[in-house]
């Protein structure tokens, strides 16, 4: 399989096109950024890392019949996906409240949400990644009503999927956010990523102080420190978690 052009470059991965059309090489980068990239830095490992968590959190989704981009990863940062024409929407499901969840509703930090939030955001760095309501995402036609539903149920499959698996782990998933995207087919699948990156993530195992559980992007978003290790730790665990099932 030859690489050819680069076709898009987000805050972190990159996108080639590859001999086949219907396949695209995504490269993720060690480049970390928050706050609408206000905030940039690096994650040292970061694009390995998260590309195999990705990579492992995709096999198992499409092992319980959930659709996914994913094909294989040919090195330790790079993922062969399929090719698909992304929806402008980032999908956020949230089991506890946590980030602008909390800051927007006044909410406290922790507090386990009676049953799952869906929601959606638009995808617009320029606009900053807005909240929508049902009415504007149909008003702006960024995607029609059996997309909205349908992507709801996976959204709440995969929360349930991951959930358990993450328990596994000895991890909470408290929030994550997810793309996804149409093949040639008009066929809805999952894309991007689900990593340390895109998810909150709590080690069980540390109760006492809530900064110390945080395994995800948080500890680079608030400088809690020792990023690289907490990434690290995701993968270890979620490495044996495979390994044992
Ligand atoms: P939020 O609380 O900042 O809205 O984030 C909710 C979840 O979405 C959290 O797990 C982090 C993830 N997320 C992204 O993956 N990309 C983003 O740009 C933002 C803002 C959040
Ligand atoms: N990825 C986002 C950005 O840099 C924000 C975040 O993950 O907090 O814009």
């Amino acid at each position: 399989m030859s690489v050819q052009t680069k076709i898009y470059e987000g805050k972190a991965k990159i996108l080639y096109t590859t001999d086949d059309p219907e396949i695209l090489l995504a490269d993720f980068k060690d480049d970390a950024t928050a706050f609408n990239a206000q905030k940039r830095g690096s994650i040292e490992g970061k694009g390995n890392i998260n590309c195999s968590i990705s990579s492992k959190l995709f096999q198992q989704l499409e092992a319980q019949g959930i659709k996914t981009h994913y094909i294989d990863s040919p090195a330790p940062n790079q993922m062969r996906v399929k090719a698909l024409k992304i929806l402008p929407l980032e999908v956020v499901v949230r089991n506890i409240a946590a980030g602008s969840l909390c800051q927007q509703t006044g909410l406290a930090l922790g507090t386990v949400l009676k049953q799952p939030l869906v929601e959606f955001y638009y995808k617009n760095d320029q606009l900053g990644d807005p909240l929508l309501t049902r009415d504007r995402l149909f008003l702006m036609g960024l995607a029609t009503v059996e997309q909205v539903d349908m992507i709801t149920h996976l959204a709440l499959q995969i929360n349930k999927s991951l959930g358990e698996f993450f328990q596994q782990c000895d991890i909470t998933l408290v929030d994550f956010k997810l793309e996804f995207g149409l093949d040639s087919q008009q066929q809805l699948l999952l894309a991007d990523e689900i990593s340390p990156d895109t998810c909150r993530l709590w080690d069980n195992a540390q109760g006492s102080d809530p900064n110390l559980r945080v395994l995800d992007k948080d500890r680079f978003r608030r400088d809690l420190g020792n990023v690289e290790n907490a990434y690290q730790e995701v993968l270890q665990r979620v490495i044996k978690t495979v390994e044992s099932n």
